[in-house]
Order: C-alpha cells, then sequence, then structure tokens
C-alpha cells in the first residue's frame, strides 16, 4: 500500500452541523480528514467526504468522557501521520433558567466543551511539536463563539464555556507563535444547526433556524482565518460581526440583558 501524501486533519463533533462544513472545507484543500461523532452517523459523513476525492476515518466516541476523547486522539495517532490541522469543534448547549436546568447536563457539557477541548489540545500540541515544521503546516481552529463576549443568561454556563476556549486559544496562540504552529479562535455567531434544538432552546428565539448564519459559510471564514494565520474571526454575516464590535463598548449588564431577551424561554 502506498504512503498518503495528503495532509491529514482532524475535526471533532465532525459528523454533522459546522464540523462536517469544516472537514468539507478541509477536503476541498487536500486534507484526509479524521472525524469524530457521537452517534453512528459519523460513518456516513465520512463517505460524504469521501466524495470530496481524500480519505476520511470516522470514529464514534463520546466526547464527554475521559475515554471517549482519548480514543479517538489514539485513532489518530495510529494512523502513524503527521497531523497538519486540528479543528477543536465538538461543543454542547444547555439553554434554560439556571433554577431549573439539571446539574448532570451542564457538568457534562463542561466535560464536553472545556476538559475535552483540554485534553485532545494537550495530545495534539505535543504530537505537533514532535513532528517539528519539516511536515507541512501545524494549524490548530478552536471553535467559540460569540457568546463568549457577553453573559449568556438563560445559558449562562454555556456563554462561560465558551469564554474559556476562546482565552484558551489566544493563550496557547501566544506560547506556540515561536514554535510556528498556529492557532485560531472561531466565535461563530447564531448558525444553522441542531446545536439549539439539542440544547433545549426550540422554544426560544434560537428555535428558529430560519434568520441564522449559514454553517457553510462560518466554516469558510474560520478556514480561512486559519489559513491566514488570524487569532479570531467571528463567522457570520454583517450583522453579526457588528454584534461583537458593539458588545467592545457595552457593559456587562447590558449585554447580559439584551442576551436574556433572545435566549429566555417564551
Ligand atoms: N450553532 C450555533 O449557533 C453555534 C454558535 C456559536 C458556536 N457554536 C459552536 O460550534 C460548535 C459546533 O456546533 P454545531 O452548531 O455544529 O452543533 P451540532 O449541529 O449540534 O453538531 C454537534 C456535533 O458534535 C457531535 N457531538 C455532540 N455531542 C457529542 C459527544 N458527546 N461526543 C462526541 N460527539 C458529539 C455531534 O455528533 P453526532 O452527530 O454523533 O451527534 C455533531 O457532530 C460547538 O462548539 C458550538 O458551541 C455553535
Amino acid at each position: 500500500m502506498s504512503t498518503p501524501t495528503r495532509p491529514l486533519a482532524l475535526v471533532t463533533g465532525g459528523s454533522s452541523g459546522i464540523g462536517f462544513e469544516l472537514a468539507v472545507q478541509l477536503a476541498d484543500r487536500g486534507h484526509d480528514v479524521a472525524i469524530s461523532g457521537q452517534s453512528e452517523r459519523v460513518h456516513d459523513a465520512a463517505e460524504k467526504l469521501r466524495g470530496h476525492g481524500v480519505e476520511a476515518y470516522p470514529h464514534q466516541a463520546d466526547a464527554a468522557t475521559y475515554d471517549g476523547v482519548e480514543s479517538f486522539w489514539k485513532a489518530v495517532a495510529d494512523l502513524g501521520r503527521p497531523l497538519n490541522v486540528a479543528c477543536l469543534n465538538v461543543g454542547i448547549g444547555v439553554g434554560g433558567r439556571f433554577l431549573d436546568t439539571d446539574l448532570d447536563d451542564e457538568l457534562r457539557m463542561i466535560a464536553i466543551n472545556c476538559a475535552g477541548t483540554v485534553h485532545l489540545a494537550k495530545r495534539v500540541v505535543r504530537a505537533m511539536h514532535d513532528q517539528g515544521p519539516d511536515r507541512g503546516d501545524r494549524r490548530i481552529l478552536v471553535v467559540s463563539s460569540v457568546s463568549a463576549t457577553t453573559p449568556t443568561p438563560y445559558e449562562p454556563a454555556y456563554g462561560a464555556t465558551k469564554a474559556f476556549g476562546f482565552n484558551f486559544a489566544e493563550s496557547i496562540r501566544e506560547e506556540l507563535r515561536e514554535e510556528g504552529i498556529v492557532v485560531t479562535a472561531l466565535l461563530p455567531g447564531a448558525t444553522d444547526s441542531e446545536f439549539h434544538a439539542n440544547a433545549g432552546m426550540g422554544n426560544t428565539r434560537f428555535g428558529d433556524n430560519s434568520w441564522k448564519n449559514d454553517r457553510t459559510e462560518v466554516a469558510r471564514q474560520g478556514i480561512e482565518a486559519l489559513f491566514a494565520g488570524d487569532d479570531h474571526v467571528v463567522g457570520g454575516d454583517e450583522a453579526t460581526k457588528q454584534q461583537v464590535v458593539d458588545h467592545r463598548s457595552m457593559s456587562e449588564p447590558e449585554k447580559a440583558a439584551k442576551q436574556g431577551e433572545a435566549a429566555r424561554p417564551r
């Protein structure tokens, strides 16, 4: 069997939504792609990616557990190839009033969005360090959110996990700059995926996908920023980008009130 010569990328939560579109963008740039997901549909997603003329490696595991994260990493490492791009994308939300939401749901979200991101980043960063600069690009995309720039009432712990991811990405970016490893944060605005339905937010303004950003465009912006070496990019239309500009001059209570209006259950 001949050794693959294409660069290799991984995308967590690559079976649907923004993650799948990130994988498509990378495939269209000539990368083989390893994708993870929780359900069996990760295999169908891999088949679709093969339609873009690359190899795809699906891995089914629960990103909320240490073993699930580690098993995806092991599957990627077992390919025995340099890793050129890692998209740490998987993330879930928990909507609702903090008084009412279930603690186990919130702890699971923190496990996926925070602990799982740090866990996989540790494996990726060390592997990229060890493989050195001579075996192609070394780039890491951390998927955060516009929610990182505002308090998020009615999904209060979610916004905090996304602020964690943004801060973490900017921090390791600075550490890895001299190594030549690029780290970029993608901050999508509200995007058309299954995310808000899965977060139990169907009874809020976010329950309607029709007004949200297009996930293909959000992913395209993220991958472009990653390859341009930008520190972060807001994913979405002009109104979404303006929202983040506005957040810089608003007080935390002002932002909280505005955000709370949109996320409050009807
Ligand atoms: N959509 C938005 O409005 C929005 C806005 C800002 C930021 N983001 C961020 O963008 C990222 C992607 O969100 P999305 O909108 O694409 O969400 P999504 O449509 O709900 O997709 C979630 C993906 O993650 C996988 N996944 C979920 N739970 C998992 C688990 N426990 N173990 C392994 N895989 C799991 C799913 O796999 P299965 O297919 O197997 O279920 C799927 O591939 C998240 O980090 C989110 O915080 C989203």
